[in-house]
């Protein structure tokens, strides 16, 4: 599987519930790189979405205990997956292989937020980072991926150039790790 996320400089991921920024390059990027791909997120963070509903194009697996859980709004063309366990995931993935031809390894995107991350790790080959030149306050924390490379189990595999916020100012990067 591959993770993608947006960490500030260290490694902070979003605080009460949101993100740190607004960046529309970055919503940009993540959109082109998983439209028509498959999603892993935490209860909190489909929550957090503007409208609280599934992304259009996507199907979004969504974790939470609650097995009743019911999602506050459905985008039409968004398929949404409710899951309560890694088994049960295991599962809709491989359901998922078979009608809609879904690779386990390129096509799932594990998207947060921290909970969500840290459960993935040992089964995440890739992460796709988005890099904010910025330290910004922060709740809730990805693991920081540079001691991951310092001890050579991860390695950059492709790093963007500088990227910069028109509005803001803020730079920043898109940096690829792999296994
Ligand atoms: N910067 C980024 O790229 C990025 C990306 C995504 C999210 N975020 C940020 O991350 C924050 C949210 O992260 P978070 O860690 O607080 O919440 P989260 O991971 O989005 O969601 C946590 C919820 O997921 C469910 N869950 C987690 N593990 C589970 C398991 N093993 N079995 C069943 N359900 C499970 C639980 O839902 P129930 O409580 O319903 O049981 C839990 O409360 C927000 O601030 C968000 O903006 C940032």
């Amino acid at each position: 599987m591959k993770a993608i996320v947006a960490t500030e400089k260290n490694w902070g991921i979003g605080k009460d519930g949101g993100l740190l920024m607004h960046l529309p390059g970055d919503l940009r990027f993540f959109k082109e790189q998983t439209m028509g791909k498959v999603l892993i997120m935490g209860r909190k963070t489909l929550e957090s979405l503007p409208g609280s509903g599934s992304l259009p194009g996507r199907t979004t697996i969504v974790f939470t205990s609650n097995k009743a859980y019911e999602p506050k709004k459905l985008t039409p063309d968004g398929k949404l997956i409710i899951v309560s366990s890694f088994d049960e995931m295991m599962t809709q993935l491989m359901l998922l292989e078979y009608t809609d031809g879904i690779d386990a390894e390129e096509d799932v995107y594990v998207a947060g937020g921290q909970s969500i991350y840290e459960m993935f790790m040992p089964y995440t080959s890739e992460f796709i980072v988005t890099r904010i030149d910025k330290q910004l306050e922060a709740d809730v924390y990805f693991p920081n991926l540079d001691k991951y490379v310092a001890d050579g189990q991860l390695k950059i595999t492709w790093e963007s150039e500088t990227q910069t916020d028109e509005k803001t100012g803020t730079t920043y990067r898109f940096v690829r790790y792999a296994r």
